[in-house]
């Protein structure tokens, strides 16, 4: 089988991964505080690791990452149907995985697939103990209609993040100098602690978390990348400057303001990097 073949295959499975996060990101958010939350959330960082050997497997053959979102099964009022449609989804996965490991000829490949395949196996199995499980322990969609402007200023903080964990991880993935990879990719995770923080103040405060990205940059060149980087690190430091200046509540002027000094410390970190690659 040729490169560009087995580039698709994995991309496919990559863009599956990347909906099964969003999807169990959602959930989680929306159960709020508790086990089977946690659980969930455990399970999203799972496929966060997939999608990163997935992505890093694409770059050796010599491809690029997609930034494509596969179909996720979001309908259901109960989180027990939620749970149902997560082992929809689990299923399948472990369908596509077992047909991938089969028409792909890489041993190498193949045994990680092989590895990615007993997690879905296994999350199958936990969500189908969860549809139960969320019913007998009442779990609830604790999110609210809010739609005022802080809710609007948090959906906009959570639009941003979601951008960013996209845009950094592609950056870490197509750079080829390994200090650049892994300080970009550190900031990716401080960003999914971003997105995390600003999800769990929305359904706090009675809203509903919407996950949805804008553009993300796909420079080709390193040093354009670390640019286009500090540009939106700028811009979102102004803004969650500006709003925690206007917002009331004390806390969420906190959880700003701490947002802030976290996106200005990745301007500095950038620049550095510019600075060294030119
Ligand atoms: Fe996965
Ligand atoms: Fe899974
Ligand atoms: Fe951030």
């Amino acid at each position: 089988m040729d490169k560009s073949k087995i580039i698709d295959l994995l991309n496919e499975d990559l863009e599956d991964e990347h909906g099964a996060i969003i999807q169990y990101l959602n959930h989680a958010y929306a159960m709020g505080e508790g086990e089977i939350a946690c659980e969930i959330e455990a399970i999203a960082r799972d496929e966060m690791r997939h999608l990163d050997w997935l992505a890093e497997t694409i770059v050796e053959l010599g491809g690029t990452p997609s930034l494509e979102r596969g179909k996720m099964r979001m309908s259901g009022e109960s989180t027990s149907t939620w749970m149902q449609n997560n082992v929809l989804l689990e299923e399948g996965a472990v369908k596509q995985y077992r047909k991938h490991i089969k028409i792909i000829d890489n041993p190498k490949i193949k045994r990680l697939l092989q590895r990615i395949l007993s997690d879905e196996e296994s999350h199958r199995s936990k969500f189908e103990h969860f549809v139960e499980k969320v019913q007998r322990e009442r779990v609830k969609d604790r999110r609210g209609s809010r739609r005022d402007k802080v809710a609007q200023l948090l959906n906009w903080g959570i639009e941003h993040e979601y951008t960013v964990i996209l845009q950094y991880l592609l950056h870490s993935y197509m750079s080829p100098n390994k200090e650049i990879k892994n300080q970009i990719e550190d900031q990716a995770i401080n960003e999914m602690q971003h997105l995390g923080w600003l999800a769990e103040e929305m359904v706090g405060g009675g809203g509903k978390p919407k996950i949805e990205h804008t553009e993300v940059d796909q420079s080709p060149k390193t040093a354009d990348m670390l640019r286009a980087d500090i540009k939106i690190e700028k811009e979102v430091a102004a803004e969650y400057d500006r709003a925690a200046k206007e917002v009331e509540e004390a806390d969420l002027k906190k959880l700003l303001l701490r947002l802030r000094d976290n996106e200005i410390y990745h301007v500095s970190v950038f620049s550095d990097l510019l600075k060294k690659e030119k």
